[in-house]
């Protein structure tokens, strides 16, 4: 049995019958020749959207695909194709050093590439599938495929490769487009504020006041296990919102295009008094709700029970169902 204890943000001690790193397409073909994919398999990335529940009678699959390339330049934008493996981090830090725009806002983000255009992560009003151009994968199969950013539709934290029909394609590179000339997004508050410390704006402190924000908000994995954002912050209709709106004014809220409205999960779960309380060894970690801990030594089904938990009250109080964002397996 495979420890999975290194490759799950949350530090969950589970094991799996079989792990399988590789490094090409072409390895990951001579695994699939020896029968390696035969029986119940899991792709992950880095383990930061996790949450094991039990050990894994199957075999774990891992990209170690690296590379970032530049496929194309013009005048006003460069086009990246980067191995499923990299780091997610490091990518946008190569893009802040190279002056490329676009990635910024989403520094520190916790993963690698593979899994950001599986996940869509977002941040601070970037989504990635701004930058996707197109997604390279291989099946189960071993047969090569190539989406066009269109294919994998992508929604909010949503895209065509989280459905449970398509848990057999891998992606092997993601290809990016990122900006040559100055272009920020900087409409969420606390970017502006993060800012004015500093005085300059361009790439290198944009990309720092993000890392700052998200320093001091959320807990770093490598000493409280987390997985980031717990839930994925509901959506409801404007009658909804203008219901929830008469009876909490203070609400905090986002308009979508569509004319639904996207209600931050972590303030109704604060509201309900679930910020920095526990059960058992989980908790709810004191600066930001939305994101759940283990306190040391939880167990997957400890997890959960306090998100059921927390599920509840805010059904009870909001009459809104939330959901999680992270993997449950
Ligand atoms: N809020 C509270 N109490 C809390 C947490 C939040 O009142 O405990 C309020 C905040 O004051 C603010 C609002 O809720 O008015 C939104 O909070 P925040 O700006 O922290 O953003 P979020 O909606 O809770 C989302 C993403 C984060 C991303 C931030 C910034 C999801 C599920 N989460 O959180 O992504 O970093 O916006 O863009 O969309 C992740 O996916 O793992 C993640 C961390």
């Amino acid at each position: 049995m495979f420890s999975l204890l290194s490759y799950n943000t949350f530090g969950i001690d589970v094991k799996a019958a079989r792990f399988i790193e590789y490094h090409s397409v072409e390895e990951f073909g001579r695994f699939i020749a020896k029968g390696c994919l035969d029986g119940n398999f899991l792709h992950i990335g880095s383990g930061s959207n996790l949450l094991f529940t039990q050990d894994y009678d199957g075999t774990i699959l891992h990209s170690c695909i690296k590379g970032i390339d530049l496929l194309d330049e013009d005048d006003g934008s460069v086009i990246l194709k980067v191995g499923a493996g990299e780091i997610w981090d490091d990518f946008v830090a190569y893009c802040v050093q190279h002056g490329w725009y676009g990635a910024e806002n989403l520094s520190l983000i916790p993963g690698e590439v593979g899994a950001s255009a599986v996940q869509n992560i977002g941040a601070y009003g970037v989504e990635v599938k701004d930058l996707i151009v197109s997604v390279e994968t291989v099946d189960n199969s071993g047969e090569l495929h190539t989406y066009s950013k269109d294919e994998c539709i992508y929604s909010y934290r949503n895209s065509l490769f989280k459905r449970s029909e398509n848990k057999k394609i891998f992606v092997t590179a993601v290809v990016y487009r990122l900006g040559k000339h100055e272009h920020f997004m900087l409409d969420y508050g606390a970017i502006r504020r993060e800012l004015s410390n500093v005085g300059t704006l361009d790439l290198k402190s944009v990309r720092e006041a993000v890392i700052s924000i998200r320093r001091s908000k959320l807990p770093d994995p490598k000493v409280v296990g987390n997985a980031g954002s717990f839930f994925i912050n509901p959506i409801v209709t404007s009658t909804q919102f203008s219901v929830l709106q008469r009876k909490y004014p203070e609400i905090p809220f986002y308009k979508l295009l569509d004319g639904t409205v996207k209600i931050p999960a972590g303030w109704m779960i604060d509201q309900c008094g679930w910020k920095g309380k526990s059960l058992g060894r989980a908790g709810v970690y004191a600066k930001q709700a939305l994101v759940l801990v283990n306190l040391g030594g939880a167990e997957g089904k400890d997890i959960i029970a306090l998100s059921d938990a927390v599920r509840h009250s805010v059904r009870q109080k909001f009459g809104i169902d939330i959901h999680s964002e992270v993997n449950i397996i």
